[in-house]
């Protein structure tokens, strides 16, 4: 076989979530990461201001990672998880366990945020089941909501076009209203003051619209990310958990963002002082070095199941490569960088000086917002008139020619940095962005 020419052709891969055809006219390509930065082709270098897609918290290619898996590799490159154990797929287990909120701690391993979703709503559902309740059958999502592109995740998600394609979708979904008010919490600093417990009290009425006695779980992101980053309002995770507890209806918090160390404490759930009944997982879990997903239960769901299950086999549910040995050894070195590197300490320290960089773009052409929270931003430009998305795409191109990466969603600029990132380099970002801001129309 000849050597592939370099850079060989884009038309076979179908590129996800990417406009292919106007990517492949003009490509943005890196091959190369460490640290804070990922390195072009012609060898510049691309501050991330994103972690990749909110996963390489501990920076890239950490050689801690990197060897942990190059070794699983050689030791034990698969095996099953069904009817046969690997140790490492335990110990990792045991590990985020000692990481994560109290009694959360009956593991399920998937291989992506979009599985863990899944798997945490049918966890859900069999745990109604299995406790004699099984007319409570219904999932509540929230409008803007992202879980993954599964069946499962897009039924409860919020985002219309990741939904209007692929219906019907799952029975028995319903939403709450999603969070973002602009008019009465523009520019907040962290958690915005109003409206937490008029949003949560939605759930109340669809209680009165569908009777508890159907309701097996609520399903939220603490802070949603993909949708253009929206911080919930104060007091509306602790109503919500309030209501779940008052309906007997299971909480499900997807932490595939916040979780490991984004808002400045291992989890949302720690930082809100909410806890959930399930909580989703993936991203940084491995640093995304490796793909990885979890759900952590409570041990009472993990107990109910197991206890009243009619077959050998509890749940029937599972992945080839659930527990996969390279995605656990990478997850293990993953929390070791955390721990010894004290990292959520860091980000919950950078927090106060990553709000400041981010509120002083508040003067900066056509911002209408900004939101913050932990090492999460999101800038909110007016949509330009006749051509909603365009502004937001052109300051992402031209953060990237300047040598930054950001992400964008529609016409809000989302920041969520490797936790590693250094003050100069939150300037950078701030700096950069401004630049952008006043070259485009
Ligand atoms: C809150 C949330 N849940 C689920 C997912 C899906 O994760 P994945 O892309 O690994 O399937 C994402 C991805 O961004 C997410 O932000």
């Amino acid at each position: 076989m000849p050597d592939t020419p370099r850079p060989n052709s884009l038309d076979a891969f179908w590129m996800p979530f990417t406009p292919n055809r106007a990517f492949k006219a003009d490509p943005r390509m890196v091959v190369r990461a460490e640290g804070m930065h990922y390195y072009t082709p012609d060898g510049r270098a691309i501050l991330d201001g994103t972690s990749g897609l909110w996963c390489v918290a501990a920076g890239h290619c950490r050689p801690r990672i990197v060897e942990a898996i190059s070794k699983a590799a050689g030791e034990l490159d698969y095996a099953t998880n069904f009817n046969l154990g690997s140790p490492s797929a335990f110990e990792f287990a045991n590990r985020l366990g000692e990481i994560l909120p109290q009694n959360l701690d009956r593991i399920f391993f998937t291989n992506s945020g979009s599985e863990a979703a899944d798997t945490a709503l049918k966890i859900a559902l069999a745990y109604q089941k299995a406790r004699g309740k099984p007319g409570k059958y219904r999932l509540i999502g929230r409008e803007r909501g992202y879980h993954g592109t599964n069946f499962g995740g897009i039924s409860v998600g919020g985002i219309v076009r990741n939904r209007m394609t692929y219906g019907p979708m799952v029975v028995g979904v319903d939403h709450l209203p999603h969070t973002h008010d602009i008019a009465r919490n523009a520019f907040s600093r962290g958690q915005p003051e109003h409206g937490g417990e008029d949003f949560a009290n939605a759930l109340e009425r669809l209680v009165q619209l569908h009777d508890s006695s159907t309701i097996a779980a609520v399903i939220v992101e603490p802070v949603a990310g993909s949708t253009g980053v929206i911080i919930p309002p104060k007091g509306y995770l602790q109503r919500l958990r309030e209501l779940c507890t008052k309906h007997d209806i299971l909480l499900i918090f997807d932490e595939v963002i916040t979780g490991f160390g984004r808002l400045g404490a291992p989890f949302a759930a720690d930082f809100f002082g909410v806890k959930p009944d399930l909580l989703t997982m993936a991203k940084a879990i491995t640093n995304a070095a490796v793909p990885m997903g979890a759900v952590a239960c409570s041990r009472e769901i993990y107990d109910t199941i197991l206890a009243n299950s009619e077959t050998p086999i509890e749940l029937f549910h599972g992945y080839t490569t659930s527990g996969h040995p390279l995605a656990c050894a990478a997850g293990l070195a993953t929390l070791d960088i955390y721990r010894d590197e004290k990292l959520f300490e860091r980000a919950a320290e950078l927090a106060p000086y990553w709000e400041d960089a981010m509120h002083s773009l508040r003067d900066a052409p056509h911002v209408i917002d900004i939101r913050n929270l932990g090492l999460i931003g999101g800038i909110e430009l007016e949509p330009r008139a006749g051509a909603p998305m365009q502004r937001g795409l052109e300051v992402f191109r031209k953060c990237f020619d300047a040598g930054v990466l950001i992400r964008v969603t529609g016409d809000i600029l989302a920041f969520s940095p490797p936790l590693i990132i250094e003050k100069a380099q939150i300037d950078l970002i701030v700096n950069t962005v401004r630049g952008a801001l006043k070259q485009v129309a």
